[in-house]
């Protein structure tokens, strides 16, 4: 059955890229609709509240529309807002901050500060993680293409919703050049050597993922190859394939991982060549960068995130510190010489022996970090009776936000200042609600724009105490 047609009109974008429109009492989501267009559309799912369209046909492009610089936009899930210029994007991102305060904080009092761009909007990722694939995404020329058709090997990015299948990336325009040359080989090299792909069905299979990633201190390159098992011989044969041809790389490591889960991070690693990290630097402090360690994707615009964090937390030097959340230690590190203490809690246990070797990089003697969970640790016997009570804490939750206990506890021990680092406008609204109604005021919030080209938006909101 040929599914209905219908012309909408574009009037906004959700917090996802996709444009909004409605119809006969229903709210449309268009992929790829930009607001103002009118467009010509195929109903792909309804339900009774909403539906999904597909555009046939943009009968009159908005003028905010600009031609996509990349050849995947459309199918790669990347990038979803390239078909909006740099400026639009940006008030997008600034609106979907007040909506969401407004509507899911009930906060339209609240001042939101105009978001702070990003100088560079490609080319600005300092890694990226391709997936090796036995299931290439397959595009209609490459249907009609039987050699192809055949060859379902791909390296590249998730399809967006289907995490079966990898769109084959030949140049991606949120890295640089050097990352577009090492794919291309690695892809090249594993065609010709006929090396298998781990294929999450089967768990069978050798290649799993490719991580590049680069200083923008050091100018030192990284790839991690991630398989399911050791492969000493292979392994050997690849970086000397690399070293050859891109001489820029300065270590090649390998992390084998027998885990089902589909994250490129290893159980075990295997150093090829160099020294197995990389040496960025933020501000005038240094940190080491292994294959599995966390670091901020856009460095530039994270020393901008953390010199505003610190300006805005208005520190004194006798100040005690939380840093929750906090990863491996590099805002307490970027901060510490302003306060008297800075004490880090983070769940995972590579991320603090991260931070703690930084510490010691950067030769630091006022920073602590405990690893666990914030919420078991927050309220535990031995915590509460250490009565280290924080002048400031600085929250830096996952998309899903701070735990409601940790958000009591900390507005229980009464900070001066609370500096919120979030990365869900949507859960940062519902946070900030509830710690106003502790008696915390919301002075203001500042989006940031850390990932120009994507819907991601970052913002640091800034609580007072009123008691
Ligand atoms: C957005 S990152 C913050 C990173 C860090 N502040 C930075 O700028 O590099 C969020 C961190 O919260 C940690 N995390 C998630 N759930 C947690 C929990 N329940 N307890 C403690 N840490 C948690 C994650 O491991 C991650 O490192």
């Amino acid at each position: 059955m040929q599914s209905k047609e219908i012309v909408l009109n574009i009037e906004a974008l959700e917090f996802e890229g996709k444009g909004v429109a409605h119809f006969e009492g229903k709210v449309y989501f268009v992929a790829g609709g930009v607001p103002g267009d009118v467009v010509k559309c195929k109903i792909k799912k309804s339900r009774k509240s909403y539906a999904e369209a597909e555009i046939i046909e943009i009968l009159r492009p908005s003028g905010k529309r600009i031609v996509p610089l990349c050849k995947h936009f459309g199918v790669c899930g990347g990038c979803r807002l390239q078909h909006i210029g740099y400026e639009d994007q940006l008030q997008y991102k600034q609106k979907a901050v007040e909506d969401a305060l407004r509507h899911i904080g009930g906060l339209s009092e609240a001042k939101v500060l105009p978001i702070i761009g990003a100088d560079n909007i490609f080319h600005y990722r300092n890694k990226m993680e391709f997936t090796f694939s036995d299931k290439k995404w397959l595009l209609e020329e490459d249907k009609l293409s039987e050699t192809i058709f055949k060859d379902s090997f791909g390296l590249g990015l998730h399809i967006p919703n289907r995490y079966d299948k990898v769109l084959d990336i030949e140049k991606c325009w949120l890295q640089n050049e050097v990352f577009n040359r090492i794919l291309n080989l690695t892809r090249d090299f594993v065609k010709e050597q006929k090396l298998s792909v781990y294929s999450n069905k089967t768990h069978e299979g050798y290649l799993r993922h490719l991580m590049i990633r680069t200083s923008a201190y050091s100018g030192e390159i990284m790839i991690n190859l991630v398989t399911s098992t050791h492969n000493l011989e292979v392994m050997d044969r690849y970086t000397e394939h690399i070293i050859k041809n891109v001489p820029e790389v300065t270590t090649v490591v390998n992390n084998v991982t027998t885990r089902m889960s589909k994250v490129a991070i290893g159980e075990e690693e295997k150093v090829y060549y160099g020294n197995g990290y990389i040496l960025e630097k933020l501000g005038k402090c240094l940190f080491k960068i292994s294959a599995n360690s966390f670091f901020q994707t856009n460095t530039e615009q994270a020393a901008k995130l953390y010199d505003l964090v610190k300006d805005y937390s208005n520190f004194k030097n006798t100040d005690v510190v939380y840093d929750l959340y906090c990863g491996t230690g590099s805002i307490a590190i970027y901060i510490s010489d302003y306060v008297k203490e800075v004490i880090g809690i983070e769940l995972v246990e590579s991320a603090v022996n991260d931070a703690r070797k930084n510490v010691e990089l950067n030769n630091i003697k006022n920073c602590i970090f405990i690893q666990g969970d914030l919420k078991e640790i927050l309220t535990s016997k031995d915590f509460k009776k250490s009565g280290i009570k924080p002048d400031i804490v600085i929250l830096d939750p996952p998309r899903s936000g701070v735990h409601p206990t940790v958000l009591k506890v900390v507005s229980d021990v009464r900070p001066r200042i609370i500096t919120y680092v979030s990365c869900n406008p949507t859960t940062l609204s519902r946070d900030l609600k509830i710690l106003s109604q502790s008696e915390y005021q919301v002075l203001f919030i500042q989006p940031v724009d850390m990932f120009p080209q994507t819907y991601h938006i970052e913002s640091i909101a800034v609580l007072e105490s009123l008691k």
